[in-house]
């Protein structure tokens, strides 16, 4: 009898194997396609009726094809965790809803946004993170966008990834102050969150673990779009060429329309004569920014001491705290330079208040200790370079994607 039905199994799942690999998945750009992000269609609260429409709905539940936007596609092959948490549209709309509800906190105040907020670029403009009942804690709120191509998450990197990281909070004494019991119990009661729990995790439904993949499903498709930056690099391929070089390009039909959309985004996007001078700063040598602020995300996903907050007289030690290795005392992870502009205050304590100040504090070589970085060095930089890089990192912001924190279970 067991037998039997253990091979009716094997049998049903290489079936629906077989089944997907035939069906085209559908392809989505990220960034750009806002009905990902835009919640199950209508206005008000959502009722159990109109969720169980959506959830009727076989599109919605189909695995889909991530591609990453211009700019960030150079990273398109160091995609996280979608092998492990595939992405579907119920699932991404599953974990955008718990992402904006406060009844994940113990007392309805604190939801996620409420520390990465779109409004104020994924992060917050408190020096800190203010937690249910006002509590603060030490360190600054991070971006929760183009976590897609990053896998150990927090300033220290203690999440192994971004499930396990997205489950944290919730019983941070000082961020939601919940239990992970008491959270399931509350989505368990919410008839529109546990139907949505047991469609999209069939045979488990609601389970922390569960939560945890669901927010993150929706914060992979929180991705920066192009900026002037993106658009500079497309043309920089072509903007050299000249006689023969330029005339084979435009000679061929295919590489003539690359030529000419990628001149058509450099002029409507266009960057600075300053902010062109601070590119080329921020990826020299001698200045050395692009040593650790690299690749698509331009963050290479390691920890670095900057001496940020080593002038205290108890440090907050970062990375060493995790790994008890003595030369990573007050390193901290390198984070994006991708829309910074929108995410001040900076860095782990959000002790600097803007760019220039972050660009004053690598200029004189950071804050000396025991373990800064031997990448810090001081630099010789004129107070016009020192306003080309802030222009640099400014136009490095490409679009945000439309994102609705409204359509919640009733
Ligand atoms: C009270 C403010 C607060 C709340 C609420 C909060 N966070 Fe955070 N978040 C922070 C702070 C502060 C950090 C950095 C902590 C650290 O590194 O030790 C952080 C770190 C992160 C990171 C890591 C980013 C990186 O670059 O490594 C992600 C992702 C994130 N939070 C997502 C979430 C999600 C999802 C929720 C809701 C379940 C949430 N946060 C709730 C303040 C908050
Ligand atoms: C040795 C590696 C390294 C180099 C070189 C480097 N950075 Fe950083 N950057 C980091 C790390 C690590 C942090 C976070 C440090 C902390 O919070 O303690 C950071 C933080 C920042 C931040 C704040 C981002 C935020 O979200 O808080 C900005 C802006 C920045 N760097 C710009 C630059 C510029 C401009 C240069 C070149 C002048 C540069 N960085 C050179 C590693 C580096």
């Amino acid at each position: 009898m067991k037998a039997i039905r253990l091979t009716a199994c094997i049998a049903l799942g290489l079936a629906s194997l077989a089944m997907s690999g035939v069906q085209a998945a559908e392809k989505v750009i990220l960034g750009s396609d806002a009905s990902l992000t835009a919640g199950i269609p209508g206005t008000g609260p959502l009722t159990v009726e109109q969720v169980q429409e959506w959830l009727a709905e076989a599109k919605n539940h189909e695995v889909l094809d991530v591609q990453l936007p211009m700019g960030l596609a150079l990273g398109q092959a160091q995609m996280k965790g979608l092998e492990k948490n595939p992405l579907t549209r119920a699932k991404v709309e599953l974990g955008r809803q718990l992402y904006f509800d406060t009844r994940l906190s113990k007392d309805n105040t604190v939801s996620c946004a409420s520390c990465h907020h779109p409004q104020e670029g994924y992060s917050r403009h408190t020096p800190t993170g203010i937690g249910i009942g006002g509590a603060k804690g030490g360190r600054n709120s991070p971006i929760s966008y183009n976590r897609i191509l990053s896998d150990a998450q927090f300033w220290d990197g203690r999440a192994g990834s971004l499930e396990a990281q997205a489950v944290g909070p919730i019983q941070a004494g000082i961020e939601m102050g919940n239990t992970h019991e008491n959270a399931v119990k509350t989505l368990k009661g919410i008839p529109a969150y546990a139907m949505q729990f047991d469609k999209v995790f069939p045979g488990e439904g609601v389970t922390i673990d569960n939560v945890g993949r669901a927010i993150a499903a929706f914060e992979r498709v929180l991705v920066t779009g192009p900026s002037p930056y993106d658009y500079q690099e497309a043309w920089s391929k072509f903007a050299g060429l000249s006689g023969d070089d330029l005339q084979d390009v435009l000679d061929d039909a295919e590489t003539k329309a690359d030529y000419e959309a990628a001149k058509a985004g450099a002029s409507a996007n266009p960057m600075s004569d300053s902010a062109l001078r601070g590119m080329a700063l921020f990826f020299s040598k001698e200045v050395g920014c692009s040593n650790c602020h690299v690749g698509a995300n331009l963050a290479d996903e390691q920890y670095h001491n900057l001496g940020i907050g080593m002038e205290s007289k108890e440090p907050d030690y970062g990375r060493y705290v995790v790994t008890k290795v003595e030369k990573d005392k007050g390193a901290f992870k390198t984070p994006t330079i991708r829309n910074v502009a929108h995410s001040a205050p900076y860095m782990h304590d959000g002790s600097l208040l803007t760019l220039e100040d972050v660009v004053e504090h690598y200029a004189k070589g950071g804050h000396k200790n025991k373990w800064l970085s031997d990448k810090m060095v001081p630099l010789k930089l004129t107070s016009a370079q020192k306003v080309d890089l802030v222009e640099f990192m400014r136009a490095c912001s490409g679009e945000f994607p439309a994102v609705s924190a409204a359509r919640l279970p009733e």
